[in-house]
């Protein structure tokens, strides 16, 4: 079931989408090199508790791992597309690529949001890849609106990322949110026939977060059971925003 939420709610909503993307822009000035990725976890933590809020990761139970995720972010970084968690001995040097992604829950209501950053300077083509998945989630959000379905929004994604040459993940989706970080429907990168493809109504909110791979879609697990990297060692990027489908159109909820 797909739970709509009433303007009140949204307006609950946005209070916690506010708050993940103060947190993520005080991360992004952050990174550069000789910055660990424990660093900015433990900035995001600082921020959110003193907002009031709780990190909505810390403790989450994610059934496919059959465990409970240890940190406040995720910082994946370079060929890392997903869940690559904040360690003191991640050091970011130029190059580097950090895909930074955080939620909360602040008064019963979740926000979540990604963003990937470079470190000093990165290649043109990882220039590139950063900028087919921010445009491809903008064209996405573009489609939330009553009336459209599902896949207009997975086949946005998709077509732009692979009309550029790059692949989406298949492993790692988005999601609905609310007063769950994790909620119906599932909002993959991709349309898959199969699947279900409801019309989008006025209160649904969607997590919409392109994850995309520079090479082939392949994902692998590194041995500590958490981080998805890609098969073939190309760099993958992620940007994730909370969008709630009104009348008015798509209002992002995780930015001014
Ligand atoms: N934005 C990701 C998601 O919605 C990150 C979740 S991390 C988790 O799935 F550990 F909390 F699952
Ligand atoms: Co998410």
């Amino acid at each position: 079931m797909i739970v709509r939420k009433t303007a009140a709610e949204l307006e609950k909503m946005r209070n916690s989408g506010l708050l993940v993307w103060k947190v993520l822009q005080e991360l992004g000035r952050m990174v550069g090199e000789g910055v660990t990725t424990l660093d900015l976890e433990h900035a995001a933590e600082k921020m959110i508790r003193d907002a009031g809020a709780r990190p909505a990761f810390k403790g989450y139970y994610v059934p496919a791992v059959g465990a409970k995720y240890p940190f406040v972010l995720c910082t994946s970084v370079n060929d890392e597309i997903v869940h690559g968690m904040p360690s003191a001995k991640r050091v970011l040097k130029s190059g580097d690529v950090v895909s930074v992604d955080i939620g909360v829950e602040l008064e019963g209501y979740y926000g979540d949001s990604a963003a990937t950053f470079p470190v000093g300077k990165i290649s043109p083509e990882v220039e590139r890849l950063l900028r087919v998945t921010r445009e491809a989630l903008e064209l996405a959000i573009d489609k939330a609106r009553p009336g459209n379905r599902l896949f207009d929004i997975c086949g946005t994604v998709q077509r732009h990322v692979e009309s550029n040459g790059f692949s989406v993940v298949r492993e790692y989706v988005g999601h609905g949110i609310g007063t769950q970080l994790h909620e119906e429907p599932q909002v993959p990168n991709y349309v898959d026939r199969s699947n279900e493809n409801p019309r989008l109504k006025e209160g649904m909110v969607l997590a919409i977060e392109p994850m995309v791979n520079a090479g082939k879609p392949g994902s692998r697990l590194l041995p500590d059971r958490w981080t998805a990297v890609t098969k073939d060692g190309s760099y993958s990027a992620h940007f994730e925003h909370c969008v709630a489908v009104t009348s008015n159109g798509p209002w992002v909820l995780t930015r001014p």
